[in-house]
């Protein structure tokens, strides 16, 4: 899709982008676009892939993604992540609607090659079309269209640590399920005992809503659309980085019934996520119209941000 015009709250909300500059002891941005993580985790999960095959996802990590993932493991403390909540869950930046957000996240493909590289909002549609043809409820085939607006995060100016990656519980001890468990040793919560038992500051089977997963934009875009949607589209949104839990089955010491029910919709929605993006790029003026129907059955015109 062409950029041609630009709806000028866009303008105004990238301006001040510009100047920021949080002091760094490291380059945060490791990787060249934020869809090489998710592109590292379709290679990892590629359909027809062993479970011991997947053991040795070291080797379909590049170097930048593998910094990427230290640099997540070793600032995802859950004080950040109870700062980042606080920061966003209250949703004070503003109202937009559905439609100036994705417009918004399409400016983040400045570094990605035009003629291979799809949109931020083809990625969207690539996987809301592949659930529509597999004759989906239109809540499903929406959560498809929403679950990475969240990525927005990183124009607000997030690192690329605090938008993207595998999630995790924090406050509890880490799972050896999550890839890359080594770089938790740099995260100053595994010096805290008390967080580091199985339970840490959490009780059995208190159930997902209670714990603080890694922050980043499956988290935010649950926050922005939860009233909005059923929860079965709830939990794909919160949970689709989740992996450690929806493919490996690590802490459900933690989940309760509900969760446990739950999460079959969100292991339904993971290999859209994954697999759409080689298929063919939609054709934008055919589905458009479709999608604006469907955006304005749930959502009103702007929400808060
Ligand atoms: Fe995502
Ligand atoms: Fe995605």
């Amino acid at each position: 899709m062409k950029q041609t015009e630009e709806h000028s709250f866009l303008k105004e909300a990238r301006a001040p982008l510009k100047g920021v500059q949080v002091p760094l002891e490291e380059d945060q941005a490791p990787l060249k676009e934020l869809d090489e993580w998710d592109d590292f985790v379709a290679t990892r999960y590629r359909q027809g892939k062993s479970e011991e095959e997947f053991r040795n996802y070291k080797a379909d990590a590049n170097p930048t993604v593998t910094e990427f993932y230290r640099q997540n493991h070793k600032y995802q403390t859950l004080d950040f992540v109870l700062k980042k909540k606080a920061e966003y869950c209250g949703l004070t930046r503003g109202k937009k609607s559905i439609w100036e957000m994705a417009e918004y996240l399409n400016t983040l493909v400045d570094d990605s090659d035009p003629d291979t590289d799809v949109t931020q909002i083809e990625h969207l549609l690539q996987t809301a079309e592949a659930i529509r043809k597999d004759g989906h409820p239109r809540w499903f085939i929406l959560a498809g269209f929403l679950h990475d607006l969240g990525k927005v995060l990183c124009l607000y100016g997030e690192p690329q640590w605090a938008v993207v990656g595998d999630t995790f519980p924090t406050g509890c001890a880490y799972s050896d399920q999550v890839v890359f468990p080594e770089f938790f040793a740099a995260n100053p919560d595994s010096g805290k005992p008390e967080y580091q038992t199985q339970y840490g500051i959490y009780e059995q089977d208190c159930g997902m809503d209670n714990v603080h997963l890694s922050f980043g934009h499956d988290e935010y875009i649950f926050r922005v659309t939860e009233k909005y949607l059923p929860e079965e589209a709830q939990y794909m949104l919160r949970y689709h980085s989740f992996y450690a839990a929806h493919r490996h089955g690590a802490y459900r010491h933690l989940m309760n019934d509900h969760d446990e029910a739950m999460f079959e919709w969100v292991r339904k929605f993971n290999p859209y996520d994954l697999y759409s993006k080689g298929r063919e790029r939609p054709n934008m003026k055919e589905i458009l119209p479709y999608y604006q129907d469907l955006v304005s059955e749930f959502f009103p015109d702007k929400i808060d941000w």
